[in-house]
């Protein structure tokens, strides 16, 4: 039995908000949302208020109130609209969880208003942690909320630990599904559109985070993200190609035991995990018929760190610490967005975060320096790609 809960959801109407939804009505009972709140998607935030009937529905963007508001009126939900009602929704007295789906460094000011009010944070959104881990930490320390991870990799850490000691854990094993390019030649891979980029193939997730699937700086910004989780040195977080996403990841322990978590790839058993850990719901997904036998064959690689220089980029910024990694977080954003804008071609992604890594600066990572890295970073990052010769409309042979 699971205890009685008041969610907020930022980021409700993307892939983690749906399936979070979906999670939070199985689990029926206590489990309450009390605030809802959306970038840009009036339409499906406003369908969503009117199901779940939150206190207040609030979207990002403020030129969207009005419409929203008419949405609601009637309704019983209020509405609000701009980045302090988002961060006000993260921060309510009567909120116990806070699921943290924005995507991007937008999500980092509203996590932080949940932490600061002592909210226990549900974490989908890595960026936060990739950019401001050295400001999060401390809040989440000794007595503090907590931090349960909503990515599937971390979340399979969490349970392989749970009942462990710190002393027993040799390392960390992260493993990553290599993206819809794991075996196609590195020179077809350079014009790939962002069609083919975004055909994931065992996950359905949000387009940022498929392309960075897609070059793998996910695994890199999941690498750091294990470091500040879990408190663990760089040296001691492994990558491993596992192209059949059914060992989301494992922990190596002192004795040469390695502990995995396994399962069908459905995000909503980790956001369900998040919300009742350390205690498991009786609720079951369409992944009830997961067999291994179905799987048959499991395969595990070294990553091609020449075809996907992405990961190693994301890891030397996290060894490099201060504010590398927003700058890293930042100037992938941008390219990324470039990307799918069809400015640049795919294999410029990289190269762009590495033109901006090159003179990014060494400052301490304190609140104020972070904010400061991710605007020259994105500055830093359109300049580099105006700079860089615009894909050709046909992509690539893939
Ligand atoms: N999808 C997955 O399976 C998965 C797995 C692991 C981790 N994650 C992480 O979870 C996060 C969300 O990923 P996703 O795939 O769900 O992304 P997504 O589908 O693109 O959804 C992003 C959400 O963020 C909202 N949003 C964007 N900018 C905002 C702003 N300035 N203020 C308030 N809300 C804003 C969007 O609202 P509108 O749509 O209304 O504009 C949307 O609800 C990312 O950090 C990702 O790395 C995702």
């Amino acid at each position: 039995m699971v205890e009685a809960k008041n969610i907020t959801i930022l980021g409700s109407t993307g892939s983690i908000g749906v399936n979070a939804l979906d999670v939070i009505s199985s689990l029926g009972g206590g489990y309450r949302v009390v605030a809802l709140v959306a970038g840009n998607n009036v339409e499906l935030l406003a369908e969503q208020a009117l199901r779940f009937k939150p206190e207040v529905a609030v979207i990002a963007e403020e030129s969207k109130y009005a419409d929203l508001a008419d949405r609601l009126a009637g309704s019983g939900v209020a509405a609000a609209a701009g980045a302090d009602a988002v961060e006000g929704a993260a921060a309510r007295d009567d909120v116990n969880v806070v699921v943290a789906a924005i995507v991007g460094f937008a999500g980092f000011r509203p996590t932080l208003a949940a932490l600061r009010a002592g909210h226990d944070v549900a974490l989908a959104n890595k960026e936060t942690l990739v950019a401001g881990g050295a400001v999060v930490k401390p809040l989440v320390e000794g007595d503090g909320p907590r931090l349960l991870p909503v990515d599937s990799e971390h979340a399979a850490l969490a349970q392989c630990l749970l009942g462990t000691k710190p002393e027993e854990v040799e390392r960390l094993v992260l493993t990553a599904s290599g993206g819809p390019f794991l075996d196609a030649p590195a020179e077809e891979i350079y014009g790939a559109s962002p069609e083919q980029a975004l055909n994931h193939p065992n996950w359905n997730m949000g387009a940022k985070i498929t392309v960075d699937s897609a070059t793998m700086m996910n695994k890199g910004l999941e690498v750091i993200e294990a470091h500040w989780l879990f408190d663990m040195p760089f040296d001691r977080i492994d990558v491993v190609v596992h192209p059949q996403s059914v060992v989301h990841s494992m922990v190596e322990f002192q004795d040469g035991s390695l502990v995995a978590q396994m399962g069908p790839a459905d995000m909503r058993l980790p956001i369900q995990f998040a919300l009742t850990y350390p205690l498991r719901a009786d609720t079951k997904f369409e992944g009830d018929g997961f067999s291994l036998v179905d799987v048959g064959t499991l395969e595990f690689r070294e990553p091609d760190a020449d075809k996907f220089p992405s990961l190693s980029l994301a890891v030397e910024a996290g060894r490099a610490g201060g504010v590398k990694p927003a700058a890293l977080n930042a100037a992938n954003e941008v390219a990324v967005n470039a990307f799918l804008e069809r400015r640049i071609p795919f294999g410029a992604v990289a190269e762009t975060v590495a033109a901006v890594l090159e003179d990014a600066p060494d400052d301490e990572p304190t609140y104020d320096n972070i904010v400061g890295a991710d605007v020259w970073a994105r500055r830093r990052a359109e300049e580099v790609i105006s700079k860089t010769q615009t894909p050709s409309a046909s992509g690539s042979k893939l």
